[in-house]
């Protein structure tokens, strides 16, 4: 980004806070943010859990990385470079959602540190939950809903996450949820988290 381009703009600020909305919608907003290998299952928990806060009247919208990069980051490849701008617009629009007192469930594979570190440090640690979905990539593999984990092994994708490209491991994450289990067992895990940090209200599941 060329620092020039800031020197003439200035912040709009808007009439309708963050704290207004929060008070209008009866619960904080917040980012999950899940990461994990491709077929972990994020998208399956986002999914799962987005329909819970959703049918107890919470505001919800998931970020999925398949989808973002259909149209936002659809200029972006797989390389090191773009895998940092893809995860820096997700992380800017998580902020704007935050700013509208959205519960944003972001899922993205979002595989280095240091760009996870700086979505928490562009969000604030307080605004993220940062979620491991660990899953062992054999598993990811056997599911391949994609079939994308077939193309890799025949050649057809290179730089694959976790088969010829990397998955770093999050050191510290908020919750590590194991893939292999019920979407209901995991999204409780993260239910159990908003009501215990007063995000929400208490969370009618059924
Ligand atoms: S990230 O690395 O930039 O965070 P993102 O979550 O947006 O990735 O997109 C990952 C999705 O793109 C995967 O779930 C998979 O469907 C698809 N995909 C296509 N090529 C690759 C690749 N080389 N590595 C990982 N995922 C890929």
């Amino acid at each position: 980004m060329n620092s020039n381009y800031q020197s003439n703009i200035f912040w709009q600020k808007n009439l309708i806070t963050r704290v207004k909305r929060e008070q209008k919608y009866g619960h904080k907003s917040i980012v999950i943010w899940f990461t994990g290998l491709s077929g972990s299952g994020k998208s399956s928990i986002a999914n799962y859990l987005e329909k819970i806060l959703f049918n107890n009247n919470f505001h919800t919208c998931v970020l999925d990385g398949d989808n973002i990069r259909s149209g936002l980051c659809s200029d972006l490849s797989f390389k090191m470079i773009d895998r940092i701008e893809n995860i820096r617009r997700i992380g800017e629009v998580a902020k704007i959602m935050l700013e509208i007192g959205i519960i944003t469930l972001v899922s993205v594979i979002s595989p280095y540190r240091h760009q996870r570190n700086m979505i928490s440090n562009m969000l604030g640690k307080q605004n993220i939950l940062e979620i491991f979905v660990n899953t062992p990539i054999n598993i990811c593999e056997d599911r391949d809903p994609k079939k994308l984990y077939k193309k890799v092994r025949a050649g057809i994708i290179s730089n694959f996450t976790g088969i010829n490209d990397v998955y770093e491991i999050p050191e510290n994450p908020d919750l590590t949820l194991d893939g292999t289990d019920s979407l209901k067992k995991n999204s409780k895990k993260i239910i159990k988290i908003l009501y215990d940090n007063s995000i929400t209200s208490s969370i009618e599941i059924d």
